[in-house]
């Protein structure tokens, strides 16, 4: 394990970390065969380091079918052989900790792949056993159990049951191969802490939590459900499915193992709860971070950023916590595209897979990316000057737009399969990213792309952008590094400015000015240190953002 003095370092460090999300298939792909691996990861380190992040976030690397990208897991405690072996896992660690970037991996506790042994082995002990109780099996209703359980569909699409050999149904809140774990049952409790504990001990420093919210159920009687929208969820720790308070008890076991370490392990919670109960995942006797996904759902906006930062600066100093920004990840659309897409930010859950401003304009070719990445700028800039810690997804330091236009036999996504056309693929934020402008698959690694990467992508190469001081990649770098200069306490105050502009100021001074209409505006008093968009005549074009320091 590795043993460098930085992680000895403040024990808060995470509280305003800015964490670069990694999708290992599709970030750097070593040997050719099309997807992305640990030593493609371990052969970009130094673009890491010179981008200036503190952490990087693995998305699940875990043997897997590959049924939802690596969230249907065979394995907790191993690396899928296509991407690498836990002995390359070691190296990346200790490559990336010398860099002193700071590693989290993504658990998923609720539920694994119909692969991972430990279902192989309920299938085959048969109903009533101990082993079919890690799992949700229920007998199904009508005369001979041949209809499910209860009417309740998953994520993904219309069926939350599925059948067995021997008649009974087990219950999977995404697709049929991802069966829910029982988190009544101890065994499962002693699992998570044994993988928790084996990153720990290799050195991991942090986890990402999928679908925190989900793992208590309150089932009998089974619940009923159509939809997923936070609509339908009860906001009172009762609701049968989600966010019940006693999830927590599962997250002070483990914050008391987290704990155990110096210095301590730490975690984000993914729970797309209604935003008053954020605060138990948040707090410093659970998980100690959860997502704030408000700005992956809000119009490109003053008033609605205003109201959005406001809002979580109170919740994250009600619990202790810091605040979370995110404006990209896997699951979305990227912001560079989002942004510009009609109706987007009009519904009140943006991640909700049933888009239907997304679904309408997916194929849409003729969005104003130009005026995309302009606001993606903005409130990147904007973001990384806010108290709290910052989330980047792969390819957003690019300005990479959204794929639009990969073929339908094409796709990966189960969203896509099971949501009978009504439901978005995340596909297009997953093709792998472009690090050249020429070769077979852009730089990519030495063959082709899992995912059709388009034409277009040479343009956002990361080394034709490393050439180009203008480049989004140079305004990230940036950006990053006096970002480690100016951090100051995590408080801001809102100074006056006109209306479709946004002026906040840190305790030092640093000030942050976001301009979100499409023309020109007066830029405040203060030494300029930083800008997107273009400066002139003290005005600054819109939409853009520049920081200051008075
Ligand atoms: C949230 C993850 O981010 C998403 O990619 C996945 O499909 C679901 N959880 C299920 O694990
Ligand atoms: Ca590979």
């Amino acid at each position: 394990m590795s043993d460098f003095k930085f992680l000895r370092g403040p024990k808060d460090w995470w509280r305003q970390a800015v964490v670069y999300q990694i999708y290992p298939r599709s970030f750097s792909d070593s040997n050719g065969d099309g997807i992305g691996d640990l030593k493609g990861i371990i052969s970009k380190a130094d673009y890491l380091k010179t981008l200036g992040v503190n952490a990087v976030w693995l998305s699940p690397f875990y043997p897997s079918a590959l049924a939802d990208g690596g969230y249907d897991v065979d394995d907790y405690r191993d690396v899928d052989p296509r991407i690498g072996s836990l002995e390359e896992f070691d190296v990346m660690v200790q490559e990336l900790h010398s860099r002193e970037i700071r590693v989290f991996v993504d658990i998923v506790p609720n539920h694994c792949s119909d692969r991972h042994v430990w279902f192989q082995e309920a299938l085959a002990a048969g109903r009533g056993s101990k082993e079919r109780d890690r799992f949700i099996f229920r007998d199904g209703r009508g005369e001979n159990s041949e209809l499910p359980p209860s009417d309740l569909s998953s994520h993904f699409g219309p069926h939350g049951w599925t059948r067995v050999e021997d008649g009974q149904w087990y219950m999977h809140l995404f697709t049929k191969e991802q069966p829910d774990f029982n988190w009544d049952n101890p065994e499962v409790h002693e699992e998570f802490l044994k993988t928790l504990k084996f990153w720990s001990d290799r050195g991991v420093d942090g986890f990402r939590i999928d679908v925190a919210h989900a793992l208590k159920k309150q089932l009998d009687p089974l619940p009923n459900r159509s939809s997923y929208s936070l609509e339908v969820m009860k906001d009172d720790g009762t609701d049968p499915l989600f966010d019940r308070d006693d999830v927590h008890e599962i997250y002070a076991e483990w914050r008391n193992l987290f704990n155990q370490y110096d210095p301590p392990r730490v975690a984000v919670a993914e729970a797309w709860v209604h935003p008053h109960r954020r605060a138990p995942y948040a707090s410093e006797k659970g998980l100690g971070q959860a997502f704030n996904f408000d700005l992956l759902a809000a119009a490109f906006d003053a008033d609605a950023y205003h109201d959005i930062i406001e809002s979580n600066l109170e919740f994250s100093a009600s619990t202790g916590s810091s605040s979370t920004w995110v404006l990209s990840n896997h699951d979305v659309i990227r912001h560079a595209t989002r942004m510009v897409i009609p109706g987007y930010g009009e519904s009140a859950d943006g991640f909700g897979s049933e888009n239907k401003w997304y679904v309408e304009h997916r194929m849409d070719n003729d969005l104003d990316l130009e005026l995309g990445l302009a606001r993606a700028q903005a409130a990147t800039l904007l973001i990384l000057a806010l108290p709290g810690s910052t989330y980047l997804y792969q390819g957003e330091e690019l300005g990479l737009p959204d794929v639009t236009d990969i073929p339908s036999d094409q796709m990966q996504d189960p969203q896509w399969f099971r949501g009978e056309g009504k439901l978005k693929s995340r596909d297009g934020c997953r093709v792998p990213l472009p690090w050249e402008p020429t070769g077979t698959s852009f730089g990519f690694g030495p063959g082709g792309s899992h995912l059709p990467q388009p034409s277009w992508y040479a343009k956002y190469a990361a080394s034709v952008q490393d050439a180009d001081p203008n480049s989004t990649l140079n305004l990230y770098r940036e950006a990053l590094a006096l970002r480690a200069k100016l951090i100051t306490e995590e408080q801001l105050s809102w100074q006056e400015s006109a209306s479709g502009t946004l002026l906040f100021e840190r305790p030092n001074g640093w000030l942050c000015f976001t301009n979100f209409t499409q023309h020109e505006v007066e830029l405040p008093q203060g030494d300029l240190l930083l800008h997107s968009g273009v400066v002139s005549g003290g005005k600054l074009s819109g939409p853009a953002t520049a920081w200051l320091k008075r």
